[in-house]
């Protein structure tokens, strides 16, 4: 037997094909209900897009320990080798619409929510170990740059290099993003990164610091920028394809998982400011340690519930994990779940996907827009109270550890040192002599599109970080405009 359509109300509907009308040649009547129920919710199909990370494509799947981190963490999904977490997982493009290409030359997105028995924690990465800029009060107007242009609403050449050459902090992460490393062939075959440094806590209160580094097991696989230019014009949902159609034949990619701990000492001694998301702490002196696996092997039944209502933030943490001082992490705790408000409402942590499905939920907060959980039933909606409702708890490692905090009130400024051209220069001299062709033409290729004088300022950050790096940007720049 077929299904019977009904209303948004439950009402059997006798004919979806045609309107009410007085007549066959009159105008259609305000009683024809069923009509009013289907275009008035399809004229509110729509919801705000991301303001950043708008496109992109998510999977089921779980997070395994292979190596136990109790003695680091007091995080219980990473107890006991074997432990299984269900996770979901979405990637993303940043600067680009919800309909934009997912082959454009940007970061991707890496966000990880672990249903732990702990509450969610949310791994929300990039896949590139670094960040273009180390102050949150920057990354409105940085966003702006890589948007569109206020006036012709077109991407803008100027704008994005006019800030870039202004802020060199970014030139670590510019140096990643024109190498090929900017056009993954999909999000199947790229890194994953935490790129924040946070605090592991154990079970005597003693924290390190560490960064996650999720490997791919597909192997690394980029574009070129022709490739990514073509595929971008005969299928700009190439990325969203190849997760779904993978997952769909049963071939379930997977990451490895790894973390760099640092020491309070280590942190405190090491040559780069240890906090700076513009920095990455060298893997020869403080290498990666395995943790474990993450396998995405199911697709969402439905892309809008799961995927468009996912709501990731840095700060949904456990206990064992804390932030650390890294002001763009700092800066980042109250934008997502500000944004998930303005996106999703209030209520967002009772959409199906953001439920803490292994943990018991139960709190003080009732009422707002699309309550939907049951709202506490008769439970009281206050502590302290003496009727059963919940309390706060004395277990001992729940609350955040006491950490000591010196110095007067005040923006300080992180300066810019010559220490912002080290890694960029390393990474230049790291590549290869077909990887730094790539690097040097994918540069060209944007940068002569900017203003002389933005060419010209950038180009000195090029020579700061490696004298052959900005001459042969500059011997590119000549023979392209010539
Ligand atoms: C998405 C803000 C830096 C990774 C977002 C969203 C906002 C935002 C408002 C949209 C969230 C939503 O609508 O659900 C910021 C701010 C930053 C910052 C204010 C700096 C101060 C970063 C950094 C990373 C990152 C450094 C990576 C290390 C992501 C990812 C998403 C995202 C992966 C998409 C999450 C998803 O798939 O839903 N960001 N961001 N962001 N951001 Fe950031």
């Amino acid at each position: 037997m077929r299904p019977v359509l009904t209303t948004s109300t439950g009402m059997p509907v006798d004919n979806n094909q045609t309107s009410l009308t007085a007549g066959p040649d009159g105008p259609m009547l305000l009683m024809d209900t069923q009509y009013i129920d289907k275009i008035s919710h399809f004229d509110r199909e729509r919801i705000p897009e991301r303001v950043v990370h708008a496109k992109g494509a998510g999977a089921h799947g779980y997070f395994e320990v292979t190596h136990d981190l109790s003695h680091v963490t007091r995080a219980k999904f990473l107890h006991g080798v074997g432990k299984r977490t269900p996770v979901f997982a979405r990637f993303s493009t940043v600067g680009g619409e919800l309909g934009s290409a997912d082959t454009a030359r940007d970061p991707r997105g890496f966000a990880l929510k672990f249903y732990t028995e702990e509450g969610n924690y949310d791994m929300v990465g990039n896949n590139t170990p670094v960040f273009f800029i180390r102050d949150p009060n920057k990354f409105p107007d940085f966003i702006h740059t890589q948007k569109r242009n206020p006036q012709t609403h077109l991407k803008d050449a100027d704008m994005f290099w006019d800030f870039l050459s202004l802020v060199p902090e970014t030139l670590h992460q510019v140096t990643i993003l024109f190498s090929n490393r900017g056009t993954p062939y999909g999000f199947r075959h790229m890194h994953g990164y935490s790129s924040h440094t946070f605090k592991f806590v154990d079970h005597n209160g003693k924290y390190s610091y560490f960064k996650w580094h999720f490997r791919t097991n597909q192997g690394v696989k980029n574009l070129t920028s022709e490739e990514a230019e073509r595929i971008a014009g005969s299928n700009p949902d190439h990325a969203t394809a190849d997760l779904f159609n993978s997952i769909a034949k049963g071939d379930s990619p997977s990451w490895t998982a790894y973390v760099q701990i640092l020491s309070e000492e280590q942190v405190a001694k090491y040559r780069f400011n240890s906090f700076d998301i513009t920095k990455v702490w060298s893997q020869k002196v403080f290498p990666l340690q395995e943790v474990g696996k993450l396998v995405l092997n199911r697709n969402p039944e439905n892309y809008f519930a799961e995927v468009e209502q996912a709501a990731f933030s840095p700060g949904t943490v456990v206990p064992g994990i804390e932030p650390s001082p890294d002001r763009m992490l700092q800066g980042r705790l109250f934008s997502y779940p500000d944004t998930h408000r303005h996106r999703l409402g209030p209520n967002f942590n009772q959409i199906p996907i953001n439920v803490p499905r292994n943990a018991k939920l139960q709190n003080h907060q009732r009422d707002g827009p699309m309550a939907i959980n049951g709202n506490g039933g008769n439970k009281p909606n206050y502590e302290p109270n003496s009727f059963g409702g919940p309390y706060q708890t004395d277990e001992v490692g729940v609350s955040y550890t006491a950490a000591p905090v010196v110095g007067a009130v005040g923006r300080h400024t992180y300066q810019l040192t010559d220490d912002d051209f080290v890694q960029p220069g390393d990474l230049y001299r790291l590549l290869s002599p077909y990887e730094k062709d790539h690097l040097i033409k994918n540069i060209v290729g944007s940068l002569k599109n900017a203003k002389k004088f933005i060419q010209e300022r950038q180009v000195q950050h090029f020579k700061r970080a490696d004298p052959e790096y900005g001459r042969r940007v500059e011997e590119g720049l000549k023979a392209a405009t010539m």
